[in-house]
């Protein structure tokens, strides 16, 4: 029987909620002064809380002592929490469930590779939490997307090999760690950010159950 790891992103792969850390982020640059554009924030998915206020304070031009920094992360993930805290299943991206059932009906293995340090409660917020064999996040992991770490945790958590591994991700910095682990790297949202990876789908309609079933099986492999 063909085995393989397959890692999903959170943030904006199994929910939306990229929508609301772009809101609590643009919220709190406003506050220093700073403002960015959506190109920007394309630029801060799948990257650390650290750095992306690092990123936003190099664009805004603007330094911070340590204490005023780490007061602003706290206050971005207040106004974040306040938006996860009224989440419910009805903000699962159309057909991740679809997907995780067939996968774990075909007995592969499943992790969950995010930045985020909110991964566990927003799982459990909409039910999925139990469908995860292994999860990986910003907790875990000393080092941020683009570098390989967070997947190469989960796929020695599911005791795959790397190159036994897809991983679904809507973040510039998510497909290059993908690429560099030596992954299956599969972009979910546009070509023309996602180019990067193996292959891209808008989002999980539009990905044909025997394009899983021919990963599975090996007769898609890494480009
Ligand atoms: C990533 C998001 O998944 O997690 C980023 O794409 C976010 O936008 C990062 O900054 C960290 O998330 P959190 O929940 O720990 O602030
Ligand atoms: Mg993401």
């Amino acid at each position: 029987m063909h085995k393989k790891g397959f890692i999903f992103d959170l943030d904006g792969v199994i929910v939306d909620t990229a929508k609301y850390h772009f809101l609590a982020w643009k919220k709190l640059a406003k506050t220093i002064g700073v403002d960015f554009s959506e190109a920007q924030n394309e630029q801060l998915k799948g990257v650390s809380r650290v750095s992306s206020l690092e990123k936003i304070l190099e664009w805004g031009n603007k330094t911070l002592s340590d204490e005023d920094f780490t007061n602003l992360m706290s206050k971005k993930n207040e106004d974040y929490l306040s938006y996860i805290h009224k989440m419910n299943a009805s903000e699962i991206l159309p057909d991740v469930s679809k997907v995780l059932d067939f996968l774990i009906n075909s007995k592969q293995g499943i992790a969950l590779g995010s930045a985020s340090k909110n991964a566990t409660p927003i799982l459990k917020k909409v039910h999925l939490l139990e469908k995860f064999e292994a999860i990986v996040d910003g907790n875990d992991v000393a080092k941020a997307k683009p570098d390989p770490e967070v997947f190469l945790i989960g796929a020695k958590l599911l005791g795959m090999n790397p190159e036994d591994c897809i991983v679904f991700e809507d973040s510039v910095a998510g497909v290059q760690a993908a690429n560099t682990a030596n992954m299956i790297s599969i972009g979910i949202g546009e070509k023309s950010v996602l180019h990067e990876a193996d292959f891209i789908f808008k989002d999980f309609t539009e990905m044909p159950q025997e394009f899983i079933e021919q990963i599975i099986s090996g007769q898609i492999n890494k480009q």
